[in-house]
C-alpha cells in the first residue's frame, strides 16, 4: 500500500534535521517541497517543488499521487503538526476518501522548540500560539496577561504584532524576545521592550516570545 509521508524538516539547518525524515526522503518515489526544503536532502529521487501561491493545488497533488500507488514524501517545515502541513493534508485526504492509515507523521524539530531553547523557557510552561495565516488575532489578548510567558509565531509582520498589543493596553515596557532565522548562519535573537521591537525590522521568519512583564 502507497503511503503519504509527512515529514518534518526543522527549522531550516541541516543539523536539525532527523535521521528518520534523512531516511524516509531518500526510500520516497517522490518528494515534495519548497525549494529550501528540497536542498537539504543529497540523493534523492523525483522532486516536485511548490511555493506558497500554488500551495493546495501541490498538496492536492500529493494525495493525488499517492492513491495512484506511489510513496510521497511532502516536506513541511518545522514541524507538520504545529502550524504545518498535517492539518490541510487531512481535510484534502478527507476530502478525496484518502485513508488516513495510509497517512505517517515524521514529527519535526519546531521552531517553537528552538525559541524554548533560545529564551530558557519550558513549553509546557508557556502560551504557545500561532497566528500564522490569520487576520484576526484578538484571542492574543485573553491569554497575554495570564501570568504565563507566550511563545507566537506572528499573524504578520513582528512590529505590526508588537504595535497591536501596545495599541490594545499592552504595557510598552513590556519584554520581548524576537528570534529571527533561527538555526540559519544569519539568526538573529533581540531582546528588548514591544516599544522598541514595534520600531524594528524582521523578517517574516520569526518566533516571539513575550514576557510576562
Ligand atoms: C507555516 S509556519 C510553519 C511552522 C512550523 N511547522 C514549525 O513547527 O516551526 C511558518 C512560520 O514558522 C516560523 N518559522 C519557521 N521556521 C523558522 C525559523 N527557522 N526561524 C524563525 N521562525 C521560523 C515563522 O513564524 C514562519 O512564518
Amino acid at each position: 500500500m502507497s503511503k503519504l509521508y509527512i515529514i518534518g524538516i526543522g527549522p531550516g539547518s541541516k543539523e536539525y534535521l532527523t535521521y528518520k525524515a534523512v531516511k524516509t526522503v531518500q526510500n520516497a518515489d517522490i518528494v515534495i517541497g519548497s525549494q529550501r526544503a528540497i536542498n537539504l536532502f543529497d540523493d534523492i529521487n523525483k522532486t516536485i517543488i511548490f511555493n506558497v501561491k500554488n500551495l493546495h493545488k501541490n498538496l492536492e497533488e500529493s494525495v493525488d499521487i499517492a492513491i495512484n500507488g506511489k510513496n510521497v514524501a511532502l516536506l513541511s517545515t518545522g514541524d507538520p503538526g504545529f502550524s504545518g502541513l498535517l492539518s490541510p493534508i487531512l481535510e484534502i485526504s478527507k476530502e478525496k476518501n484518502f485513508n488516513i492509515d495510509n497517512i505517517e507523521v515524521i514529527p519535526g524539530i519546531s521552531s517553537l522548540q528552538l525559541a524554548s531553547g533560545k529564551s530558557k523557557i519550558s513549553w509546557d510552561k508557556a502560551n504557545i500560539m500561532t497566528f500564522h495565516g490569520r487576520k484576526n488575532i484578538n484571542d492574543i489578548l485573553e491569554i497575554i496577561d495570564n501570568g504565563k510567558p507566550t511563545i507566537a509565531l506572528p499573524s504578520r509582520k513582528v512590529k505590526d504584532m508588537t504595535q497591536y498589543l501596545i495599541d490594545n493596553g499592552v504595557n510598552p515596557e513590556r519584554k520581548v524576545m524576537v528570534c529571527e532565522r533561527l538555526s540559519y548562519p544569519d539568526e538573529k535573537i533581540v531582546k528588548s521592550t514591544l516599544k522598541d521591537i514595534s520600531n524594528s525590522e524582521f523578517t517574516y521568519m520569526c518566533v516571539m516570545v513575550i514576557y510576562t512583564e
